[in-house]
């Protein structure tokens, strides 16, 4: 089934929170952000801002009637700055004016004075002045000092991967209107329905009953919607203060300027392999550029780090995380949770090892690829995972062999131009590395004309979650999907929902969905045997809409059954919940099973280069991966790809400047995110075959974020063609942007 929004989104008709009819009297508020990266707040000069056309008000820390707090994890961030600020972006004030113009007109006008300190750009130097976010993580498997000894190649190196801004369509926003009895609803663009909705009570002083959070779609999210309230929280704060609706709109670069991005990682490495190419031991520091505050870089942190393995076995391993506090705003979540920055340092390391071994890469991954009984870093045991059948499945599409063949038989006989390949393998947990967050809640209503409406804590930004819900539900009542509706994500209607992310945003909610749906089944079932004067419940089923005893239809359809079952005073709503069972982590020795699953696959990504130039091409791009038994394939196709293409985005071409102070110079117009003309022509798909997955609804698996590590292909793939040309340099770093590579071959 297709997305049940596409139709919609096609014709422009679906609603994001600007399309919301702006209630009457609705103001429209900006903020004031910090000119400085860092240093101690002297006063600030607002008179300006207040006498500018349209203002309404101008409100600092001191009118925040709750706590001035907007921190995700720690709370070390500020709604309006106190008295320092930490990174140029920083909200100082809050400007609420007639129209969203005059508001950030009359913000830009605002003045602070501001003692300068010197600022920390760099998480190296971060880390070596003490400025880190929480604790430093390690995590030791086997005895890698011994290991290293008896390794015939030991190969070493460091790294950097950069940053990524996030580009969704509809940039950060929300819409608060008061209402009676001193409560608020506010309509958000959020991924957290219960996280901010906290926040938002918590920067009111307000009961979390007293603030509705309502949610109907995103217009993109991948992850910079989850952890970042301010801008959801700001024009609630305005609304209750001056008991008007207020909206606020992020403008395209401020957002970029000031929204934090897929942190930027730093990378020591080391790797050692035996004579046959087995890795025996490998050594990483992740160094986490993670900006001025916590937020949710922890979380982050920790991913990468517990998918410092890759998809290899790895039997002695050290790996040392640490996140590191700079003045630039905070870095947040990006699709793939930190699981790509690790897979990075591992994919490098490996690709490093094979070259000084004079082997393909793909041979070493080949060796050590992990598979099912292969024990991770952490003492998880793999189950289930299909990644040899995935490796094999793309060699038996693409022939492995004969493609390293034809890449170097091109290379012997070109020297301005080159060929390269990549082979990828990818094994990406599933669930929420924060065990408590592995929860959902649903609510099913079945109204007495038959149709049903489905709430759960998922939230819906173009991934499809809500199509999946919608199936869902109609497969387990046995009705057509068209009876079924997903209303919007509401705090009211599901509390206390965790964030739509990590992948699991169909499979907790799916699963609630599922039990609610199994419950009204069971009443209606029930029922139904009485209705027809047959006391087994078990010989009553329902299918396409009509009641069946002992496998045969009656006359009795869903809507007859649904009428006379409330007639006769059956309830018809019905609420459940779902905890992922069996998830577990001791942070002190860093070993459990934290993950439900592994999403697995392979790919195999070509690049014609030009070295004259610099510039590439992706010639060509060969997915396989595993989406267990696939609710919507229309929709699982669509997240690969989109996953692959934002992941070769990263590796690529996509890079922000920042000036020597801490500015962002890239704005909407020079940040490059793939197009249509970087897409290779040949880009294919191929979803597993005969794959189930007993720990996710209906058999399915999470497809929303895994394969965005297959477009580490184009860097590797770039890389290969580059180390063909030479070999005399470090490796760069990513991403591979044409400057660089034209600076590698020729500066
Ligand atoms: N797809 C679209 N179209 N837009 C998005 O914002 N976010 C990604 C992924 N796919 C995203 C997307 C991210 S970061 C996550 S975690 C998952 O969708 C969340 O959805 P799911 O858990 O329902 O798969
Ligand atoms: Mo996705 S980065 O987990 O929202």
């Amino acid at each position: 089934m297709k997305n049940v929004d596409m139709q919609m989104h096609v014709r422009g008709t679906s609603q994001f929170v600007d399309d919301l009819a702006a209630p009457a009297g609705c103001l429209h508020a900006a903020l004031v952000t910090s000119r400085v990266a860092r240093g101690r707040i002297r006063s600030l000069d607002l008179g300006e801002v207040l006498a500018a056309p349209g203002v309404v008000a101008v409100y600092t820390h001191r009118d925040v009637p709750g706590l001035n707090e907007v921190g995700h994890v720690l709370k070390d961030q500020p709604l309006l700055a106190v008295d320092r600020v930490e990174y140029i972006g920083q909200p100082l004030a809050l400007v609420v004016a007639e129209s969203h113009l005059q508001a950030w007109q009359a913000a830009a006008r605002g003045r602070a004075d501001i003692e300068e300190l010197p600022a920390v750009f760099d998480p190296r130097e971060a880390l070596a002045q003490g400025m880190i976010h929480g604790q430093k993580r390690i995590l030791v498997s086997g005895d890698p000092d011994a290991a290293f000894e008896k390794c015939h190649h030991v190969v070493q190196g460091s790294l950097s991967s950069g940053p990524q801004e996030h580009f969704y369509f509809e940039t950060q926003r929300a819409l608060a209107v008061p209402t009676e009895h001193d409560t608020l609803k506010v309509h958000a663009s959020t991924q957290s329905p219960g996280a901010y909705h906290r926040h938002l009570a918590e920067v009111l002083g307000l009961p979390m009953h007293k603030v509705e959070l309502d949610i109907r779609r995103l217009g993109g999210g991948f992850g910079g919607k989850e952890s970042t309230a301010v801008w959801v929280v700001a024009p609630a704060l305005a609304a209750f203060l001056l008991k008007r609706p207020v909206k606020l709109v992020l403008p395209r670069n401020h957002d970029i300027a000031t929204s934090g991005k897929r942190h930027p990682y730093e990378y020591d490495y080391r790797i050692g392999l035996d004579e046959e190419g087995r890795i025996l031991a490998y050594e990483v520091d992740l160094y986490q550029h993670a900006g001025a505050c916590a937020d949710i870089s922890l979380a982050v942190l920790g991913r990468s780090f517990l998918h410092a393995s890759g998809a290899y076995r790895i039997p002695n391993i050290r790996v040392r995380a640490v996140s590191c506090r700079t003045n630039i705003p905070p870095n947040n979540a990006f699709r793939g949770f930190g699981v790509p920055q690790g897979t990075f340092a591992i994919e490098a390391a490996v690709t490093h090892a094979a070259e000084v071994m004079g082997v393909p890469a793909a041979q070493i991954k080949r060796t050590n690829l992990a598979g099912d009984g292969d024990v991770l870093p952490f003492g998880m045991v793999l189950e289930n995972t299909n990644s040899v059948r995935c490796w094999e499945t793309l060699d038996a599409r693409v022939d492995l062999a004969a493609r390293h063949a034809a890449v170097a038989e091109y290379n012997r006989t070109h020297t301005d131009s080159k060929r390269g390949l990549a082979v990828v393998p990818v094994c990406f947990g599933i669930s929420f590395a924060q065990t408590a967050l592995n929860q959902a809640g649903a609510l099913v209503n079945i109204f007495v004309d038959g149709s049903v409406e489905v709430s759960t804590g998922a939230v819906e930004m173009g991934q499809g979650v809500n199509t999946k819900i919608q199936l869902v539900a109609a497969r387990t009542l046995g009705i057509a999907s068209d009876r079924v509706r997903v209303h919007t994500t509401n705090t009211s209607r599901v509390p206390n929902a965790s964030p739509t992310s990590a992948s699991t945003g169909a499979d907790l909610n799916g699963m609630a969905t599922k039990y609610a749906c199994e419950e009204l089944l069971s009443r209606l079932r029930r029922f139904a045997g009485q209705h027809l004067g047959h006391d087994d419940p078990e010989q009553i089923t329902i299918r396409e809409g009509v009641v069946h005893l002992a496998g045969k239809p009656t006359e009795l359809s869903w809507e007859k059954l649904v009428a006379a079952a409330q007639w006769a005073r059956v309830d018809l709503s019905s609420h459940a919940f779902y905890a992922t069972p069996n998830l577990h982590l001791d942070p002190r020795t860093e070993r459990g099973r934290p993950f439900a699953y592994y999403s697995c696959g392979t790919s195999l990504t070509e690049v014609w280069l030009d070295c004259v130039r610099g510039t590439y091409r992706l010639e060509s791009v060969e997915v396989v991966h595993d989406v267990g038994r696939s609710l919507s394939e229309v929709i699982d196709r669509g997240q690969v790809a989109g996953g692959v293409v934002q992941g070769i985005g990263w590796a690529t071409v996509e890079q922000l400047r920042y000036a020597p102070d801490g500015r962002v110079l890239t704005g909407a117009n020079a940040y490059k995110i793939p197009d249509l003309k970087s897409l290779a022509p040949h880009f294919a798909v191929t979803l597993l075959e005969n794959s189930q997955n007993p720990n996710a609804v209906c058999n399915s698996k999470a497809v929303g974020e895994p394969p965005l590590i297959h477009g580490l292909g184009a860097w590797l793939a770039i890389l290969d063609a580059l180390r063909s040309v030479r070999r005399d340099k470090e490796l760069p770093s990513l991403p591979l942007t044409p400057e660089k590579v034209f600076m590698y071959l020729h500066g």
